[in-house]
């Protein structure tokens, strides 16, 4: 069996889309039965074993991984993510566990300027020693957060940012849940650390554009030095210290770090990964 951690979240929704695709059946947790029934629909029914578990709660853990013999692990960003990701790889192991399938980030280093990306650091090394398969995907950021831009740009036809005219890389995050399907399902791929992206960078600037093109009105990109756009991020946005931190810090790591394109999603699924443009039309009522 097949756990899939953080089934109603961007990433482990679209694994286990990918995997009922494929006939592939998965046991999928969240802490709320309502989250999981809205998100996974009864289409999902015959596959999808939807199960209760939060990672504060260890007995939880110990009852949603039992009898399953790999599990995706992924959590939403937040204070305790770290000490919640190493919990799940404890109970794993005593749970007899075989294969960890980990959604990790770039800049994953020990004194990593991104303060998240250091929690991941410290996951992988502790996977890497759990003496069982583990897959490490890092995806660049998800073309799914930019529809968090929606208000700005709809009410204001503003994108706000401190990215300056760097390149920044976006990848699906249903490409991810493809890639982590096929690491579930493809042993080839097992114990592989994988580097996502989309096919192509885009600035702000350009995004800007681009949007304005698609919605049929301009949208005009303003760029802050780093410290206004977290000051705009907790103040009007109401964004709690660390997520506007993080935001900054992987802002300004696309500037001292080029974003650029790699072959991987290609080269393990057999085709192109999905296009920005292609998402940005799809959700385009977003920021009209
Ligand atoms: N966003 C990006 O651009 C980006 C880029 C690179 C890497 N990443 C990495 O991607 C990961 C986040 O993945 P995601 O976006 O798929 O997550 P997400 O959409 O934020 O969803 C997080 C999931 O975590 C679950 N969760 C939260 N607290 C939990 C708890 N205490 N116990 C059990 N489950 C819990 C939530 O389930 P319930 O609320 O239903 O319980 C939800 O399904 C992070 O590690 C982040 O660093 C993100």
């Amino acid at each position: 069996m097949i756990i899939v951690m953080g089934a109603t979240g961007m990433t482990g929704g679209a694994l286990v889309r990918s995997l009922a695709d494929g006939a592939v059946p998965c046991r999928a947790l969240s802490r709320a039965p309502h989250r999981l029934r809205d998100r996974l629909g009864p289409a999902a029914a015959p596959l999808v074993e939807p199960h209760v578990a939060d990672a504060a709660d260890t007995a939880s853990l110990r009852a949603a991984f039992s009898g399953g013999r790999q599990l995706f692990l992924t959590m939403e960003n937040g204070p305790r993510q770290t000490e919640f990701e190493l919990r799940a790889i404890e109970i794993a192991l005593e749970s007899g566990i075989e294969h960890i399938v980990k959604i990790s980030s770039p800049a994953v280093e020990p004194d990593s300027p991104v303060a998240i990306a250091r929690g991941h650091h410290t996951v992988e090394t502790r996977l890497r020693t759990a003496g069982i398969a583990a897959t490490v995907l890092r995806p660049y950021a998800f073309m799914q957060n930019l529809l968090l831009l929606g208000p700005s740009v709809s009410r204001g036809d503003l994108l706000v940012g401190a990215m300056g005219r760097s390149p920044c890389n976006y990848v699906d995050c249903r490409d991810i849940g493809d890639v982590a399907a096929a690491a579930l399902t493809r042993p080839e791929l097992a114990g592989g650390t994988y580097t996502l992206t989309g096919t192509e960078t885009c600035s702000f600037g350009r995004l800007a554009e681009l949007l304005g093109r698609l919605r049929g009105r301009p949208v005009r990109y303003l760029d802050l030095p780093p410290e206004r756009l977290r000051a705009q991020l907790t103040t009007e946005r109401g964004l709690p210290g660390w997520l506007a931190d993080h935001v900054v810090e992987i802002q300004r790591l696309a500037v001292t770090r080029p974003e650029a394109p790699t072959d991987t999603v290609a080269r393990l699924l057999g085709r192109a990964p999905r296009g920005l443009e292609a998402f940005l039309t799809e959700h385009i009522d977003v920021f009209r």
